[in-house]
């Protein structure tokens, strides 16, 4: 798959696995209460038992809400991009198995994967899961391709945001009524109708469990569902569980309703010891129905709940926490049907709270990562000429860095043995190179990179304020079954601090692809190593004079994926494949063309700062006699040396090319 064809399957991927999680998250905080029931289920199942104070069925409810919104945003956002796909990842394997678990054994009825708001079987449930794996796997695998939408200095605040919109909005849920029903008991729906249908379309099953008894066990529920009048149900599925602190307000509702002529019942799902002992400390009048539990917990989430009939119509419905105010006697049923919350507007309302505030956020760190970004060009840098106008000519070298960044810039001059040097000879030529660095300080930094079994001998004998150690190479993979590789993490153990990657001879001979490349860099610099990172041109490519562009394509093909502050651990090597050991140097001015370029491209892609902060190596047939014209050049930081490095004499010649 070629790079282009991979960013764009990896962004459908992050929007499909950003939407639903957003969507799930989001449905699930519309009714937490009914997402608890769910998970209250599940517990039931593998026979969990947890303290009541806990209440962990609604705190893992919001828990999980909460986290699948923010994991769903961090997604939609390419924020913190290596630990959402690990995140992502685990969430979708747990919802796998669980899914495999429901098909075999159907433990519960309904996954409960969208909260109320959609109902799949549960095969459904397994297809959604094994494809949104396999899209986590996708991503798990680039994570780095999509670029974070709001810069990393301004991710906390939307994180933050997120997670304080997100948890409100929960607990507004529970405070108040859920701002969509998704069950039938909705603000107008027609109870009569469903629960004794006229009409055929109408599925009776789907509301079946409807039924009310009187405490002798007689059927109430025509009574109530033909009644024309307004009839108001205090919803108290457990008497035990319900907040006892609107009683007095209920009985004042009550008594509004005696004064008024309509019937008002109490349904509840209590033992008649409750209802003695809730009327005998509440002073409550109001006659008792009995009901099914789960059918009250799914009238009204709130316990008690209010809900008012008339004609077999829902008209209105209301919580504990927000009960109408009937004190004054002339508040009629018609107000309080009137009173029914425009939800859909609140819901806007809540919607734009959050996604104003974000995209202001998102516009707003753009905009100033832009400017400072060009504020801190230097004027040069606004009058270069495009990669194609630059290798036209020596004199339109437009370097961005003068002599004074240069000097702030970290020299760097790095020894590549190559597969040279037994053990013993190795051993030697770096004590040789050590004690004649630490007799003769250098002013620039040296790098020894070295065979691997060289690395763990020469490491404990290396004085690191002079000479540093790295490795030629190490693996795509992390560890595990490869035969022969060695790992970044294994470099990183021996005491090395460099690895080189992406050498031309790696690249030709051992089929080291920019994907590869991507990998080996990635591992290097999560496992604390600094990267000496190879490009160059072969001899037919600078005839067709397109060395601007595969240098360009190397660079993006393996490190435009890295944040500016995974960037400041890479150094850049130019190397032109047909100066490497060929004897055959790239002019000095051959070599400040293409620094200058590779400089003008980095700050394209990571801003000046950090272009002006890279080191750039040369290497190709590099020596004492050429070193020191090389280097004067502004945009040349130091080399990387191959065979001139094997000789302790010619190295140190090299590096004293920096010594005035
Ligand atoms: P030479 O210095 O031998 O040309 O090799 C350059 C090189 O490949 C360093 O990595």
């Amino acid at each position: 798959m070629s790079d282009r064809v991979l960013k764009i399957v990896i962004h459908v991927v992050r929007l499909i696995l950003g939407c639903t999680f957003i969507l799930s998250g989001f449905v699930k905080a519309v009714d937490p209460k009914g997402f608890s029931y769910k998970i209250e289920e599940y517990l039931q199942v593998v026979n969990a038992q947890f303290p009541d104070w806990l209440n962990l069925p609604l705190v893992a409810a919001v828990v999980i809400c909460c986290a699948e919104f923010v994991l769903g945003i961090y997604l939609l956002l390419g924020l913190r991009r290596k630990f959402t796909a690990i995140a992502t990842l685990t969430v979708c394997v747990v919802f796998t198995i669980i899914s495999v678990l429901l098909v075999i054994f159907h433990p519960v009825h309904d996954c409960g994967c969208f909260g109320e708001f959609i109902s799949l079987t549960d095969a459904q449930t397994l297809i959604k899961n094994v494809i949104l794996l396999g899209l986590a796997i996708m991503l798990m695998r680039n994570p780095q391709v999509a670029k974070p939408l709001v810069p990393e200095g301004w991710q906390w605040f939307v994180s933050l945001y997120t997670c304080v919109f997100i948890f409100v909005f929960c607990l507004r849920s529970l405070y108040y009524l859920p701002l969509i029903d998704f069950r039938q008991y909705k603000v107008g729906a027609d109870l009569r109708e469903m629960v004794f249908p006229t009409h055929e379309d109408i599925k009776p099953e789907e509301i079946s469990d409807f039924m009310v008894l009187d405490t002798l066990s007689e059927d109430q529920t025509a009574q109530i569902l033909f009644k024309k009048e307004p009839t108001m149900l205090i919803i108290a599925p457990l008497l035990s569980e319900a907040s006892a602190g609107v009683a007095e307000r209920l009985a004042s509702i009550s008594d509004w309703c005696n004064d008024k002529g309509y019937d008002i019942y109490c349904l509840t799902a209590s033992p008649l010891k409750d209802i003695r002992k809730w009327c005998y400390y509440n002073d409550a009048e109001y006659p008792f129905l009995i009901a099914d539990h789960t059918l009250l917990k799914t009238m009204v989430r709130s316990n008690p709940g209010l809900m008012l009939l008339r004609d077999g119509v829902i008209r209105n419905k209301w919580s504990a926490n927000n009960l109408p105010e009937v004190e004054d006697a002339s508040v009629d049923e018609k107000q309080l049907e009137a009173a029914v919350g425009n939800n859909g507007k609140i819901l806007l309302k809540i919607l734009l709270w959050y996604l104003l505030p974000m995209l202001l956020i998102i516009m707003l760190s753009n905009i100033i990562r832009r400017k400072t970004k060009s504020a801190k060009i230097p004027k040069v840098i606004k009058t270069l000429k495009t990669p194609k106008d630059s290798n036209t000519s020596n004199n339109s070298i437009n370097s961005i860095t003068t002599k004074n960044t240069k000097t702030m810039r970290k020299k760097i001059v790095a020894g590549n043995w190559k597969m040279n040097m037994t053990l013993q000879e190795g051993v030697a030529l770096a004590k040789e190179l050590n004690e004649l660095l630490a007799a003769d300080k250098p002013n620039c930094g040296v790098v020894i990179c070295t065979p691997f079994i060289h690395l763990a001998s020469i490491a404990p004998m290396l004085d690191t304020n002079v000479l540093k150690l790295g490795a030629e190479n190490c693996a795509d993979k992390e560890k595990g079954a490869y035969t022969g590789e060695v790992s970044a993490a294994m470099v990183k153990s021996t005491g090395a601090e460099y690895v080189i990657l992406g050498h031309s001879e790696r690249r030709a001979y051992y089929g080291e692809t920019p994907e590869i490349l991507k990998e080996k860099v990635n591992l290097a610099l999560a496992n604390g190593l600094k990267v000496i990172f190879c490009i160059g041109e072969v001899l037919e490519e600078r005839e067709a004079g397109k060395q601007n562009e595969v240098v360009a394509a190397q660079l993006k093909g393996s490190l435009y994926d890295l944040t500016a502050e995974q960037f400041a651990n890479v150094v850049l090597a130019y190397e032109p494949v047909w100066a490497i050991g060929t004897g055959k140097t790239a002019t000095a001015d051959q070599a400040e063309e293409m620094h200058a370029f590779i400089r003008q491209e980095i700050a394209k892609q990571f801003g000046p700062e950090v272009a002006e902060n890279t080191t750039i190596q040369y290497g190709g047939s590099c020596k004492p006699s050429n070193a020191k014209e090389l280097f004067a050049k502004p945009d040349v930081d130091g080399g990387l040396i191959g065979g001139a490095s094997l000789k302790a004499a010619d190295f140190k010649g090299i590096i004293d090319a920096w010594k005035e």
